[in-house]
């Protein structure tokens, strides 16, 4: 250990015994104190080095796999790498961070990222679907359980949550969001925030998390992957930037930009959103870390003339981590040398990386995440799948149910039936992990079959059918893809014939959604659709259950197949969801966050759009002149917010406290459901608010309230709801956030075609 490490000691323990004396101090100011002494004994390279994130892929014995002339190892020892991002598991991450520890002059501790997307070895449903559970509650619950398991595996930082609002399914990453609407985004980025972090950073089960990508990474033109982004103020303000407000208000200790330009400024570069918006506006007091190499992409944007220069900007722009660009510990001492970055600024950012550092406790204990034994106990344990088990059925929608002479196919009867099984995807065991399960074995999720294998008292068989995807993997594209081998057609269509039901799984790979994985066809891939036409002739009674990473296009099985459970990809316990969902032990509960277009032209697609000058319909629906399309219908397949269950919910007395408000007034709006069916169920209130007349034109109508309640059979229960000005303000012609005076429509109901409607006044 070097001397000056003792030095570090020394003045911790000074500081530490300080600590009683100080105890009506903020903590905050202890940590500050701290880093400040810190910050003194640090040249300006090893500053740098905090500020520089490298790959790991660690090999206890060997160096990171990857190849760059640079020699990590040697860093790590220099003190010249603050954090690394994919080492996995205790004894990795503790062969790198002793390194640091012992080698390094000051010792400072590594941070350790992942990308703990959904779940980390025990996969939970991909992020969109868990946004279709519209239960908070589960949500935090499964980012909680998420952070105990990576911690226990060492890693103590989530590149998560993904906050980026998407109307757009074509673009693969909106398996990683919570859907396109602002309001629900941003109460689940706030749950994820804090089922990651806790209420104690400090505490060895819970993680620093991440909100990103910082800002606009979901509106690329086209749907295209890291494309052009072009948006207006409004857009900007209302839609894209409060999700990660949310996460701002919940505390998050990281905020990650992205790769993609914003109206000709790429993120990473883009001193507005970074220092002006995040920093300065929302006061942010974590760091700002690049997208993986996004630093030096500034070139490719044609922003930046060298990795230099990229280096100039990004820190300049307000980003404090560099993310394998290479570009602050190449580039960084010799801009503040020539004068072109002032230290200040690299003083700032290092203090912020080491808040978050000490914050985690690290400084403490630089191995607190490094406890083979809790990792043994904690990883793939009984509490994480119960977790993770009851987060997908939750995260299960329900389509359609309808009956076929007279009798819902679902939820499926107990006993004596032949069950028919079709569909490659049944009997996957790999797909339902979806797409960012770098922390998981793959072929760890329960498959369909093996769930329904559980129910005993019917007689089941199994045929593939046709294939979906072959060989998938994270990196590459296989060029197999969408096979049009038919030949498993005729014994699946034998098997078919003379089943009572029929249970169809098809859909998209866990690897046709997700980075990289933009598509400009949403139908159900490759020749599966065939193979359920096919299987129609012969038996319609056929439960279609649809697994999809993004909205997908299914026209043809709407208006045909009689029941449809769209199930995502629901991670680890997948098959052991579908199954209680489709034999009625868990009654579906859950709505869509993302509206089904009928085809994609029609994207980008959502509920929340404006009027035009032109809406639908006027008075003759034939005429040519009103904003339509003239083939197909300007309605969605499925609204956002749709989702059935196996009862039915009714709607009444929706009353308000008062029907005028002053701009800063209340109302409380009450309405009352019923469980009018034959189940015991749970439903999603919703709460539409449109303002009527703006300074800006405003959207049909706007999300505004949800709750989530369990009624049994012949239940009310009444709902309430508060309305006041942080629902009713938007960011206004006078680029403020405010109320403005005016009319409302309200509605409560089911999905966003809500009609049960009141209407209310704001006055000055
Ligand atoms: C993704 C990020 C991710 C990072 C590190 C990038 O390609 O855009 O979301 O956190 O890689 O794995």
């Amino acid at each position: 250990m070097k001397s000056n490490y003792l030095i570090l000691l020394v003045i911790f323990l000074l500081i530490s015994c300080k600590e009683t004396s100080l105890k009506n101090i903020d903590k905050k100011e202890v940590i500050a104190k701290k880093v400040d002494s810190i910050l003194s004994l640090m040249t300006l390279k090893e500053k740098i080095g905090q500020m520089n994130q490298y790959n790991g892929s660690w090999d206890v014995t060997g160096p990171p796999t990857d190849t760059t002339s640079i020699n990590k190892v040697k860093h790590l020892e220099q003190g010249l790498v603050g954090a690394m991002l994919n080492v996995k598991g205790v004894k990795n991450v503790s062969a790198a961070q002793k390194i640091v520890v012992e080698k390094s002059r000051l010792g400072i501790p590594l941070i350790f990222g992942f990308d703990v997307i959904h779940g980390y070895k025990t996969i939970s449903p991909i992020p969109l679907a868990e946004a279709a559970s519209w239960d908070l509650k589960a949500i935090k619950r499964s980012a909680e359980v998420a952070a105990k398991e990576a911690a226990a595996s060492g890693i103590n930082w989530t590149f998560a949550p993904m906050v980026d609002i998407s109307r757009d399914a074509r673009w693969g990453r909106v398996m990683e969001g919570a859907g396109e609407d602002p309001f629900l985004g941003s109460k689940i980025a706030y749950a994820r925030v804090k089922g990651f972090q806790g209420e104690d950073l400090s505490k060895e089960n819970t993680i620093a998390a991440c909100a990103k990508h910082f800002a606009g990474y979901g509106y690329p033109e086209a749907g295209k992957e890291y494309n052009t982004v072009s948006v207006g103020v409004s857009t900007l303000y209302n839609t894209i930037l409060p999700p990660f407000k949310a996460t701002v208000d919940a505390d998050v200790k990281t905020f990650m930009n992205a790769f993609n330009e914003l109206n000709g400024i790429p993120a990473t570069g883009n001193k507005f959103l970074q220092r002006t918006v995040l920093k300065g506006d929302w006061n942010f007091k974590g760091f700002v870390v690049s997208d993986w190499g996004s630093i030096m992409e500034l070139q490719h944007h044609g922003y930046a003339k060298d990795n230099k220069q990229a280096g100039e900007i990004a820190i300049n722009a307000g980003v404090d981590m560099d993310m394998e660009s290479y570009a602050y510990i190449d580039h960084l001492e010799t801009l503040v040398k020539e004068g072109k970055v002032k230290e200040s600024l690299i003083n700032d950012a290092v203090r912020r990386i080491l808040t978050v550092k000490y914050e985690l406790g690290l400084f403490d204990n630089p191995y607190k995440y490094c406890d083979e034994k809790r990792e043994q106990q904690i990883v793939n344990s009984k509490e994480i799948n119960d977790a993770v088990l009851d987060m997908a059925k939750k995260s299960i929608v329900l389509l359609k149910n309808e009956s076929i002479n007279n009798k819902k196919l679902l939820p499926l009867k107990k006993q004596n039936q032949k069950i028919a099984i079709i569909g490659a995807l049944a009997n996957d065991d790999d797909s339902m992990l979806g797409n960012w399960r770098i922390g998981a074995d793959n072929h760890t999720a329960v498959t369909v079959l093996e769930g329904l294998k559980k129910y005993k008292g019917n007689k089941i068989t199994y045929e593939k059918g046709a294939d979906v995807a072959l060989g998938k993997t994270f990196f590459y594209y296989d060029t197999k893809i969408n096979t049009t081998d038919k030949s498993g057609f005729s014994s699946a269509i034998n098997s078919a014939k003379n089943a009572d039901v029929v249970i169809m799984v098809l859909g998209e790979h866990g690897f046709q959604s997700g980075e990289g994985r933009s598509r400009t066809n949403l139908d159900i891939p490759g020749v599966q659709l065939d193979l359920l036409k096919q299987i129609y002739k012969v038996n319609k009674k056929i439960v279609l259950v649809l697994t999809n990473g993004r909205p997908l296009t299914i026209n043809w099985s709407k208006e045909h197949i009689p029941a449809i459970l769209d199930v995502w990809q629901l991670g680890t316990q997948a098959g052991n969801a579908i199954a209680q969902v489709l034999y009625g032990d868990y009654n579906p509960s859950g709505k869509l966050p993302m509206t089904f277009p009928r085809n994609v032209g029609q994207i980008p697609m959502y509920y929340s759009h404006k009027f035009t000058g032109r809406p639908t319909p006027l008075p003759d629906p034939a005429m040519v002149f009103w904003s339509k399309y003239t083939d197909v219908e300007s309605s969605p397949l499925y609204p956002f917010g749709y989702g059935l269950s196996y009862t039915s919910f009714k709607y009444e007395n929706l009353k308000l406290s008062t029907s005028k408000i002053k701009k800063e007034g209340e109302i409380k709006v009450s309405v009352a459901v019923t469980n009018t069916g034959n189940f015991d169920g749970e439903e999603v209130v919703q709460l539409y608010i449109q303002d009527i007349i703006g300074s800006l034109t405003r959207p049909v109508r706007e999300l505004k309230g949800f709750e989530k309640i369990k009624l049994n059979v012949g239940e009310t229960k009444t709902v309430s709801f508060t309305i006041n000005a942080d629902l009713l303000q938007f960011y206004t012609a006078n680029n403020t956030w405010q109320v403005e005076a005016g009319d409302f429509n309200l509605w409560v109901g089911t999905d966003s075609n809500a009609s049960l409607k009141a209407t209310f006044k704001v006055v000055e």
